[in-house]
């Protein structure tokens, strides 16, 4: 069972830790929060970038096919065949990139096949055909022969293609984001992927081929994706033989007065060996092929025992994922060490184009929707500390994808033909994305920790934790209290500042389990708070402010 640390035993650590501030800084040795957080308005870190609150849309289970794609002709109401619900909703959010077509799938994929009429286009085994959600059975009796299953997320029709994901994202105000195919196709398919989008029309015939699909002016696609996790469904590639490729897909491709962002396929979680294999062997002809490099792509996702139903855990359970998804923190100090060791000066940034947490598919999804789930306040708290994360380390990390966008793991909606909903996980992005444009300065939070496990080892879980954002007169912070029952009061000091005012944004309940579902699609909603005038004291003494228990907390505060 996690316990909090006691009360008597926090302040006399945080007297040894953070006697610094007490003395230092000449505040008063008052007891009164349990928690502080300093905010250092005068240590910038680095400008966030809207791209941290990138998506990722695969042909996997019922993202495309249902989740985005209903078609021109459905009943369910849609924008030239696009989810009606889906682009309006995603109105609430921050532009920000779309990754596609994969994930897995993208080294399975062959571009031309979602071009050119949509009734010739041909109908391919998808790369996720042959994968079950349904839970294994213990004792390890085999599993009986499963049907095989027609729909379009094992047998894709093709309907979605090029031009219809151009069309999403233009609906959405979203980037583009396209991942090449390394393991089954050669380079020659991407540079002529990349011809097709960019070239202007009139001066090849891919470009006119675009145009007479109704797409006279180029896609002007930047970001491009070398392979998706080369390590594994990717080509089962070494870290040396994947830099090979890299350089051969990378070298010469024609620009058509656009720069090109290549992004390389990077570790899986912690495997250092490959950040160090990759980047070592890339360089071998020389530095300069570190200005290909636009980006080198972690995935790291946290999931919960088991591949368990999303909303069936125990209070231990919450606190053991929390634990999982704050190792996201140690993974991107310790890859960009060992970035830095080829890259002295950080040329080439970290993107996280994959990350979330993985739970079973709820049961009144279909089969082939694999892991479509709900997500619950647990799942949202996974979304803000791993954003809070990203934040802080803003001066690195240049782009995220949460995976993926509708209908499968982390997802930000969950739809089923004419029905639809937002996960807590939405309403997460939602608030978070105040801290866009802005620029991420340094905190400290001192709080009670929390005794947790991540993979069966004892771990101390932080009580409190969060980033900052400055926007000229506005500080946005946000913050994450992990207790499951305790609030925690908490001593906010902005260094440089007085606050005049506040407005609160918090997302909580006192059932951990709480979700949205079809029946109940908001359940669990932000609500909105002034912060308390005491709490603010007319920029005289410290601002106060209690954090719910089980909470992500949004403060939009007004400086003198
Ligand atoms: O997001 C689902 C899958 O997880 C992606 O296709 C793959 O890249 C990762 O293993």
């Amino acid at each position: 069972m996690a316990n909090s640390v006691r009360r008597r035993d926090f302040l006399k650590g945080a007297a040894a830790a953070g006697a610094g501030w007490m003395v230092a800084r000449g505040l008063p040795a008052r007891a009164a929060a349990d928690a502080r957080l300093d905010i250092l308005l005068d240590e910038p870190i680095g400008l966030i970038s809207p791209d941290l609150y990138g998506h990722f849309v695969e042909h996997l289970g019922g993202v495309i096919y249902d989740g985005i794609w209903v078609g021109e002709q459905s009943k369910i109401p849609n924008v030239r065949g696009i989810r009606r619900a889906l682009v309006e909703k995603m109105a609430g959010l921050t532009p920000s990139i779309m990754r596609w077509p994969g994930g897995c799938f993208a080294d399975n994929y062959d571009w031309r096949d979602g071009i050119g009429p949509a009734e010739k286009r041909p109908r391919r085994t998808d790369f996720w055909v042959d994968t079950r959600s349904r839970p294994a059975p213990s004792g390890g009796a085999p599993l009986p022969p499963e049907p095989i299953r027609t729909g379009p997320q094992d047998f894709d029709p093709n309907t979605f293609g090029l031009h219809e994901f151009m069309r999403f994202c233009t609906q959405t105000k979203s980037t583009p984001y396209l991942a090449a195919n390394v393991r089954s196709l050669p380079a020659k398919d991407f540079y002529q992927w990349v011809e097709y989008c960019n070239a202007p029309a009139g001066v090849t015939t891919l470009s006119d081929q675009r145009a007479a699909a109704g797409d006279r002016d180029p896609f002007k696609v930047r970001y491009w994706g070398i392979g998706n996790e080369s390590w594994g469904c990717g080509g089962n590639f070494t870290p040396e033989e994947y830099a090979t490729e890299f350089r051969k897909f990378t070298a010469w491709v024609p620009r058509y007065g656009l720069p090109l962002s290549y992004i390389a396929a990077g570790p899986n979680g912690g495997d250092l060996d490959w950040t160090t294999g990759f980047f070592r062997k890339l360089t071998e002809r020389g530095k300069g092929q570190l200005d290909h490099l636009y980006g080198f792509a972690l995935h790291y996702y946290c999931g919960s025992t088991g591949k368990r139903n999303a909303v069936d855990f125990t209070t231990p359970e919450w606190y053991e994922l929390l634990a999982k998804a704050d190792r996201m923190e140690s993974l991107i100090t310790s890859h960009w060490a060992a970035m830095g060791e080829t890259d002295p000066t950080h040329k080439v940034k970290l993107i996280v184009d994959e990350w979330g947490a993985w739970h079973a598919r709820a049961a009144d999804m279909p089969e082939s929707y694999l892991w479509a789930y709900p997500g619950s306040l647990r799942d949202a708290l996974v979304s803000a500390l791993t954003l809070d994360t990203f934040h802080r380390h803003a001066d690195k990390v240049a782009m995220a994808n949460v995976a993926q966008l509708i209908n499968t793991i982390h997802s930000l909606f969950l739809a089923h033909e004419d029905k639809f909903v937002a996960t807590p996980n939405y309403h997460v992005f939602e608030m978070y994305g105040a801290h866009a444009g802005g620029t991420s300065v340094r905190t400290s939070f001192v709080a009670p920790r929390i005794e947790a496990t991540r993979d069966g080892k004892p771990h101390q879980l932080w009580g409190l934790g969060g980033s900052a954002s400055l926007h000229d007169k506005t500080l946005v912070v946000t913050v994450v209290n992990p207790h499951a029952t305790e609030p925690r009061e908490c001593e906010l000091a902005i260094r440089g500042a007085k606050v005049t005012g506040g407005r609160a944004r918090i997302l909580s309940s006192t059932d951990l389990r709480a979700h949205n579902s079809f029946a109940a699609p908001e359940a669990l909603v932000p609500r909105d708070a002034d912060v308390p005038a005491g709490a603010v004291a007319g920029g005289s003494g410290p601002l106060v402010y209690t954090f719910a228990p089980a909470s992500v907390t949004r403060l939009r505060l007004t400086l003198a």
